[in-house]
């Protein structure tokens, strides 16, 4: 991976965010900092642990013991719990619920923004998450807010997870996204919103490749330019 700049982007649950950020990363050659996989991972492995994810002062004493490891290979986030490469499994739909909850917690939130800006460090990065551009990378000269309807939303999430092979109906999705919209959007610490100088696109009316074009023109030229000659 060249080195490059930080573009944070934010967005609430099933906005598109994994695959634009993935296909723009790849069109820059740039990092893709998956960073809900890191929750996702964090619960995971709590409960392989058999950690109490209610007892907060249990996670944040074993949080930094546990067997997780995160590197960036092939200009993409790993995950490995001990010798294992974490994937599919971080997926499913109780460790969705459970990272949901995970993510309140300030030891947690701590812990995983210290990893994220390490993973940061050298730059080349699109980094995805709830507060990348708020909290994590506010600094980011490239800071983008994804939204779009909860209609919009649910159909994604719903045929991601037919895809997948994983059981879902419509209207169960739709009930667990608006709650974890919520979940996000009014915690106290890190909450999903749009802060201003954040721009803001709304892509319930876009497919992905224009929501990757709109994402490209926001990326300074020069930049952009230098990154696609450098990629040949
Ligand atoms: O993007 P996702 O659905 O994989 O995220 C899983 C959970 O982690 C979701 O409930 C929100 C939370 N999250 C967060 O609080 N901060 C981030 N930067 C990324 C995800």
């Amino acid at each position: 991976m060249k080195k490059g700049m930080i573009i944070a982007i934010d967005g609430p649950a099933g906005v598109g965010k994994s695959t634009v950020c993935k296909l723009l990363a790849k069109h820059l050659g740039y990092a893709y900092l998956d960073t809900g996989a890191m929750y996702r991972a964090m619960a995971w492995s709590a409960i392989a642990e058999n950690l109490n994810l209610d007892d907060e002062s249990e996670i944040a004493r074993r949080l930094e013991l546990l067997p997780l490891r995160f590197t960036i290979e092939n200009g993409a986030l790993s995950i490995f719990y001990k010798e294992k490469r974490l994937d599919d499994e971080l997926r499913q739909p109780e460790i969705s619920v459970r990272a949901s909850h995970i993510s309140q917690l300030k030891c947690v939130r701590d812990y995983l923004t210290r990893c994220q800006r390490q993973l940061g460090e050298r730059g080349g990065i699109v980094a995805e998450g709830r507060d990348m551009t708020t909290v994590v990378f506010p600094d980011a000269p490239v800071r983008v807010y994804l939204t779009a309807d909860l209609k919009a939303r649910t159909e994604r999430r719903f045929l991601e997870y037919r895809n997948k092979g994983i059981a879902a109906d419509r209207a169960g999705l739709e009930a667990q996204i608006k709650a974890r919209d919520e979940a996000d959007e009014q915690r106290a610490l890190a909450p999903l919103r749009a802060t201003p100088g954040v721009r803001v696109v709304d892509t319930s009316h876009m497919n992905i490749s224009e929501v990757v074009t709109q994402l490209m023109v926001l990326i300074p030229l020069e930049t952009a330019e230098k990154d696609a000659s450098i990629r040949g």
